[in-house]
């Protein structure tokens, strides 16, 4: 990721949006932009991760996330619309958040997976809202098959965040039943 693009405002007085299909492209602009870098960061977390199953999550999502990443393309593509860098500086800052904590060392390996689930979590819920705006907005502006599309990237986005919220939950299960019985 380019660092320099951090303090770049997401919607900035020189983009004010003019309609909501302006609103909705930024937002796609936005989608694909993190979508890319994503795949990037996905490949980054499932190697830090220790936990085999957490790692193939990890690779699992990414492999989705091209999916994803070319049907943002189809709808740029379709609405004459370039693609952009990533401006959206919520969205940034989590990517940066998994890059960082996936090349932290210094935590127990356990509880870098957990805290690896957490900040994917972060990642995932934010591509969720971002997915669910395009998708009303789509749907209000009539553009059905966008929208078809949109959710079906949207639907694989809560599966992957519903499988690591479950891993999660399985992972911290086991060193408290430990510490119970001993
Ligand atoms: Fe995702």
């Amino acid at each position: 990721m380019d660092r320099d693009l951090v303090a770049t405002p997401t919607l900035g007085p020189a983009e004010r949006t003019t309609s909501l299909h302006d609103l909705m492209m930024a937002q796609v602009q936005d989608l694909y932009a993190a979508e890319k870098d994503t795949v990037q960061v996905l490949a980054e977390l499932a190697r830090a991760a220790s936990n085999p199953q957490l790692a193939y999550l990890f690779r699992l999502h990414g492999s989705e996330t091209r999916e994803h990443i070319l049907r943002l393309k189809r709808v740029l593509d379709g609405q004459d619309t370039r693609p952009t860098p990533l401006r959206n500086r919520g969205k940034r800052g989590l990517l940066e958040d998994c890059i960082e904590l996936a090349s932290d060392q210094t935590l127990e390996p356990s509880v870098r997976d957990a805290a690896l689930i957490a900040v994917a979590q972060h990642l995932e819920h934010d591509e969720i809202a971002s997915y669910e705006s395009v998708c009303t907005w789509a749907g209000v502006l009539g553009l059905h098959d966008m929208a078809g599309q949109l959710a079906l990237s949207m639907a694989d986005e809560r599966r992957a965040e519903s499988r690591l919220k479950r891993l999660g939950e399985s992972m911290q299960a086991r060193p408290q039943r430990v510490h119970t019985t001993t």
